[in-house]
């Protein structure tokens, strides 16, 4: 769409994306029965069939609830946001860290000392501060869709609030803050050594330069030196659940000193960490674990505050990258962003060798916390959940070297479907089963449209990782050939629906809480054990691509399960795996072993297929049904 490339979201007003659809009741329903029916056992699927028959019965609850949700379709922007966003993150009581919070991690960065990492994050900061201003102007390009279904225009409102919002927690459901455009912030928090410092980044109406930026965080470092005027590490409060965390605030706010500092860092546009040397061995793995959790209390874990939309990380020893609060936006936005800082990083010349403009600037502002006892105590025991939690994670990242993007296209596949097929083919042969799976759908074509779930665990991808893995019947290659393409069509026809808003999360959702708005007793369906264990997803995937060197990951969100996000490249793939070590039955290391396996023996029967294909005698005695194996 050639017109539209030069639009900018300032723009995009005069093009009104459509609304966000209602899927039809039936269609949900019928897809529903098909995505959980080899997931769970005959007897429970006979039961959830007739629950959901009753329920889509004309006259039956369903009927009600869909003209309900069809109405709020017509009278809100987007009928689903607020349930989603309830459901998806502001309900959930887990600690942010590891448990929502997804990360970028960037390349390894070689200082020479520490001037030179201060050097480093006043450039991280002027970048940030040239990426707001194209938010502020409202100046970014409109982007378009790319891969399946290219080219249509896709909603921008997510990157409004990059660096003004804010998740306060709360008892029962947080909620997020956006401040108004015209209230933006001037001000970014620096957090060094467990201290929080107000650093203002506009001194008489002109932006602080680099030079001048540089000069204030060397104030910091120095002044976070000082043990007499050290503070308690108030910042691990915000690691723990959040309910805990709510409780610990509300004790927090009964002094002035304290509220101050909350309002401080609350209306902040950032907060940039200064994160201690880990003494860990800076490689993929480790990086992406300093990144999630801070590496606990003893390192990193306290030089944080999670409620806030961006933290960005400028480790002494080279350990860099961003940590971002997922309620406001996707990791699309945060991978936008993060390359946007990471190009002006190296790509523009140093304002410092330019010896930009400087003002000798009254010193950064510490902010001051009144503790007590009981606080103290508060203190501890988050520290003492956080490094439970930091001992927990089990983390493997790998690079799959062999093969990328390209090699999946030449076999004329959607690379996306192939990995999600891949993945499942891994699940499969570590514990002989598929299970609910979730991979992220970007519904940006609609507006305010976040993303709905692609259910991964199709039946066709279950009967091609069978014939990969039974040993008591042996499948020919194109036997196996034709489940793989049925495989990967059925994913990318479900990729298709999601996209296009016609998956069925969402939907099942909005009728539930349809009921609930109006009071209804729950309907049968939602408490059926089927629903209940097809929205445990033990295996929770997400494609976070990036075209600068730097990953995203993030961890399981169910105790017995899988976080995997992947970055297909043309000619290698990145897999980030997370699991928890407390679960006996998943280990990431495990599922990478099976994983390269799956991939490589995919590799092989495309091979052997195109191979098989060019010589046609050969491949008509390849043809044909499975054949009983000797075994
Ligand atoms: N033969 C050859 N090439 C094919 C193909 C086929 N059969 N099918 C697809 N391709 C090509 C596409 O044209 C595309 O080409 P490009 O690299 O030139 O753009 C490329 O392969 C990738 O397409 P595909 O692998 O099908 O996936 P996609 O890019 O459409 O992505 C989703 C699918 C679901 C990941 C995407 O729609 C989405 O929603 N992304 C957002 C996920 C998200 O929100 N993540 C963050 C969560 S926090």
């Amino acid at each position: 769409m050639p017109i539209l490339e030069k639009e900018t979201a300032r723009d995009q007003g005069s093009q009104v994306l459509p609304k966000v659809p209602v899927p039809p009741l039936k269609q949900t329903l019928d897809t529903y029965l098909k995505c959980v029916q080899h997931l769970v056992k005959e007897e429970q699927f006979k039961k959830t069939k007739a629950i959901v028959e009753k329920f889509g019965a004309p006259g039956g609850v369903g009927e009600v609830l869909q003209k309900k949700l069809v109405e709020r379709r017509d009278k809100t922007t987007n009928w689903v946001y607020d349930y989603w966003l309830e459901d998806m993150y502001l309900n959930n009581r887990l600690a942010l860290p590891v448990n929502s919070s997804p990360v970028m991690v960037f390349p390894k960065q070689t200082f020479r000392d520490q001037k030179d990492a201060l050097r480093f994050a006043s450039r991280l900061i002027r970048g940030v501060l040239e990426y707001k201003a194209l938010i502020d102007t409202r100046a970014l390009p409109v982007e378009f869709a790319r891969g399946q279904l290219a080219g249509t225009p896709l909603c921008m409102e997510q990157y409004y609030r990059i660096f003004t919002s804010y998740r306060y927690p709360d008892l029962k459901t947080d909620s997020l803050k956006v401040h108004a455009a015209s209230s933006a912030p001037e001000h970014m928090i620096v957090a060094c050594k467990n201290q929080f410092f107000v650093l203002d980044v506009v001194a008489n109406s002109k932006q602080l330069s680099e030079t001048e930026i540089s000069s204030q965080l060397e104030k910091i470092v120095k002044m976070s030196e000082n043990a007499e005027e050290r503070l308690p590490p108030f910042g691990i409060l915000t690691s723990d659940g959040r309910t805990e965390w709510a409780q610990a605030r509300d004790a927090l706010t009964k002094d002035k000193t304290n509220r101050d500092s909350l309002a401080l860092i609350e209306s902040c546009i950032c907060v940039v960490c200064l994160d201690e040397p880990s003494g860990l061995e800076a490689n993929d793995t480790n990086r992406a674990l300093l990144m999630l959790h801070g590496g606990g209390r003893e390192k990193n874990g306290a030089n944080r505050w999670y409620d806030k939309s961006m933290q960005f990380v400028a480790g002494m020893d080279g350990i860099c990258g961003v940590v971002c609060e997922h309620s406001a936006f996707e990791g699309i936005v945060l991978v936008q962003c993060s390359e946007f800082i990471m190009k002006y990083i190296t790509g523009s010349p140093s304002e410092m060798v330019k010896s930009s403009s400087f003002r000798e600037l009254p010193p950064p502002r510490r902010l001051l916390w009144k503790c007590n006892p009981s606080i103290q105590g508060l203190l501890s025991a988050s520290g003492d959940r956080l490094q439970r939690l930091v001992n927990n994670l089990d983390m493997d990242v790998f690079k799959f070297k062999i093969y990328g993007k390209e090699f999946i296209k030449k076999q004329k596949m959607s690379p996306d479907a192939f990995i999600q097929v891949a993945l499942q083919l891994a699940f499969y042969k570590c514990g002989r089963r598929l299970v609910p799976t979730y991979e992220s759908a970007s519904i940006r074509r609609f507006q305010q449209g976040r993303v709905d779930n692609i259910r991964s665990a199709t039946a066709e991808a279950l009967a091609f990782v069978k014939s990969m893995t039974d040993e008591r019947v042996t499948y020919t290659d194109s036997e196996k050939m034709k489940r793989l393409r049925d495989a990967i069509n059925a994913q990318t026809n479900y990729t298709i629906a999601a996209i296009t808003g016609m998956a069925i999360d969402n939907h099942l959702l909005g009728l539930l809480r349809i009921a609930k708005d109006l009071n209804m007793e729950k309907p049968e369906i939602f408490c059926d054990e089927t629903y209940l264990a097809s929205n445990q997803f033990i295996l929770s995937t997400s494609q976070v691509p990036t075209t600068v060197e730097m990953f995203c990951c993030y961890g399981p969100v169910v105790p017995n399960g899988y976080g995997a996000c992947y970055n297909p490249q043309s000619d290698h793939i990145m897999f980030c795996m997370s699991s928890f070590w407390e679960n006996t039955q998943t280990s990431s290391v495990v599922f990478v072993k099976a994983l390269n396996e799956g991939l490589l023996e995919i590799r092989d029967l495309c091979n052997r297929s195109s191979a098989a294909a060019t010589k046609p005698a050969e491949s008509s005695q390849a043809a044909g049904q499975p054949r009983k194996s000797g075994k």
